[in-house]
């Protein structure tokens, strides 16, 4: 158990994954469960902090002790983040999110039509929350952090994702259709705009959501 170091601060929190809704019943998605975010909120909460946890899709209880805000795709988290971004202190992005959504939505379920192939999907660019949030810091002394999920080339897509996004420090994880996604343990390396690698083994959620607290809390000052 940590020193309550995160006392007097507001951190905000984003787990899960957004939906982009095709029709009223069907929707684009991801694997998250929320598992990661919520550590890193019940971990911040432990430690003092004020915690705002923007949950998207998330089948998990609330947190004891935390301001939960629920939401369901791209536009709405990123609404909901920046609101709560206002006075806080650092800001974790832990959310899996689309990075487009379907240009249409259909009000009615689309049908199958018979003999006719299926009009195709188009896509438009969600806004980068993270990238955002990062060039227009609520407070010049806010710690953003990033989370980079990679099924290749994990530390070199990390090293530019965290250039491209423009954080403090970016959470490099590798991810699979059975790896990290719902799972209780994570393994990541944590990279800094500074230069820094902090390098964290195979275990809980919680204890990857420590770390990042620490590297946090050291930022803070
Ligand atoms: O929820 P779990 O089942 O516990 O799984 C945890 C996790 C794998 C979801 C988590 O550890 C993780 O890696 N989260 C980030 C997933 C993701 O969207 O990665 P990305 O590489 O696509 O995005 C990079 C960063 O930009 C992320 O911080 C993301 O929140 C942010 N982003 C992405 C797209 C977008 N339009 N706006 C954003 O802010």
């Amino acid at each position: 158990v940590r020193e309550p170091d995160l006392v007097g601060r507001h951190v905000v929190v984003s787990a899960g994954g957004t939906r982009e809704p095709l029709d009223p019943v069907r929707f684009l998605g991801n694997r998250s469960s929320g598992k990661q975010g919520y550590a890193l909120a019940r971990t911040a909460a432990a430690r003092g902090a004020r915690v705002t946890l923007v949950a998207a899709n998330t089948g998990l209880p609330d947190p004891a002790g935390v301001d939960v805000v629920r939401v369901g795709t791209a536009v709405q988290l990123r609404e909901a983040v920046l609101k709560a971004a206002a006075d806080a202190d650092a800001v974790v992005m832990a959310a899996a999110v689309a990075d487009f959504r379907p240009e249409t939505y259909a009000a009615g379920k689309i049908k199958k039509q018979d003999g006719r192939e299926p009009d195709p999907i188009v896509l438009v660019r969600n806004p980068d929350i993270l990238a955002e949030v990062s060039a227009d810091r609520a407070r010049s002394n806010q710690v953003v952090v990033g989370f980079a999920a990679e099924t290749d080339e994990v530390l070199a897509n990390g090293r530019s994702k965290l250039r491209r996004k423009g954080c403090d420090l970016l959470v490099v994880n590798e991810v699979g259709e059975r790896k990290t996604f719902g799972s209780e343990e994570n393994e990541a390396v944590v990279l800094g705009a500074d230069g820094s690698e902090t390098p964290v083994p195979y275990g809980p959620k919680e204890a990857l959501a420590e770390i990042v607290w620490d590297l946090v809390t050291r930022r803070l000052g």
